[in-house]
């Protein structure tokens, strides 16, 4: 089923330890078939073996097959599957005709990058912490070399493998990496996606200097943070929790993040977007039944964050390895 195969990568193999990936990824590999992924692999294993005749990654949705290419019977059994890799976090997706409405609206990410990214035809795109694929089937649209989706949440690769098999996208892959994992990879990518993940971890700018490696020179990162409305170059440091979630480490103000950029060794840098995070945009839907940021913000003031803290902003930026 799930293979260790990364003979896709030999066009830039030498810029690339592929004998360290291999060892690494035939151990986490083998996770996949933990006890705690049976409902996820079984709906892999029981996957009906098809091919969608229509794909679209233009519109808002990942269009992937319509309802009329299969029967009722197995639009259903394509349901129970979907159903399985709930809470689906990124979206949204139309499968076959089964509209999955994620928690987060992920083309609003994508249509306030989009205008500022690359041309990625031809181009070797990394998506770091792709979560179950959205932006990847997005890159898809515009015939890239390849995109290796990078995250180490197995749930999140056996949904991506999913639904690449009705998708057959050859040029996307994903693996279970993370950015520590970049430092196998120098001088690889032309643009590489990090959004929603510094402030997940105590060092942000490890981060970026490992997305800076494995840049070729001229590549570009498109960055995405949570962020403070602070002028000042600061960063927001919880005490525990932050709008809940216990995995919040520093929220920068827009300058802090530029001067991470910078200090991680990118140019060019521009800032592309700054504004709060809107319910709109994150929410509970019947895809996503999670608490979401409508309940992690003050009731009374959507402003600050049930634990008192300025609610978060989400900040953008372009830069460039030079
Ligand atoms: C907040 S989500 C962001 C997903 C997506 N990039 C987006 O912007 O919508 C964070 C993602 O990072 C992944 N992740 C966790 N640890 C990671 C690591 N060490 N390196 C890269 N990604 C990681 C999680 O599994 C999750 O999919």
């Amino acid at each position: 089923m799930i293979q260790t195969n990364l003979n896709y990568l030999k066009d830039c193999q030498s810029n690339i330890d592929i004998e360290k990936l291999k060892l690494i990824l035939l151990k986490r590999n083998r996770l996949l078939f933990d006890e705690v992924n049976k409902s996820m692999l079984k709906a892999v294993s029981d996957q009906p073996n098809i091919h969608a005749v229509y794909k679209n990654y233009k519109d808002n949705a990942i269009v992937i097959g319509r309802a009329e290419e299969i029967a009722p019977e197995m639009q259903k059994t394509i349901q129970a599957h979907l159903e399985t890799f709930c809470p689906w976090r990124k979206g949204p997706f139309h499968i076959y005709g089964i509209e999955i409405d994620a928690e987060w609206r992920s083309e609003i990410k994508w249509n306030r990058i989009a205008p500022h990214m690359d041309n990625l035809e031809n181009k070797s795109i990394c998506d770091l912490g792709c979560n179950n694929g959205y932006f990847m089937f997005k890159a898809a649209a515009s015939n890239p070399a390849l995109v290796l989706g990078m995250d180490p949440t197995r749930k999140f690769k056996l949904a991506f493998y999913y639904l690449n098999h009705f998708a057959q996208e050859k040029n996307l892959h994903m693996e279970l990496l993370g950015f520590e994992d970049l430092a196998y990879f120098n001088d690889v990518f032309d643009v590489l996606l990090c959004m929603g993940i510094i402030y997940h971890h105590e060092n942000p700018v490890q981060i970026l200097r490992n997305c800076h490696h494995s840049l070729k020179k001229g590549g570009q990162i498109i960055l995405e943070t949570m962020g403070i409305s602070s002028k000042e170059e600061i960063c927001l440091f919880p005490k525990r929790r932050y709008a809940n979630m216990p995995n919040v480490w520093f929220i920068p103000s827009q300058t802090a993040a530029e001067n991470m950029l910078r200090r991680s060794g990118f140019t060019d840098i521009k800032c592309i977007y700054n504004d709060f995070l809107d319910k709109g945009e994150q929410r509970k839907t019947n895809w996503a039944r999670v608490e979401s940021l409508g309940d992690f913000t003050d009731p009374d003031n959507p402003k600050r964050t049930i634990e008192g803290y300025e609610a978060p902003s989400r900040i953008y930026f372009t830069a460039r390895k030079k």
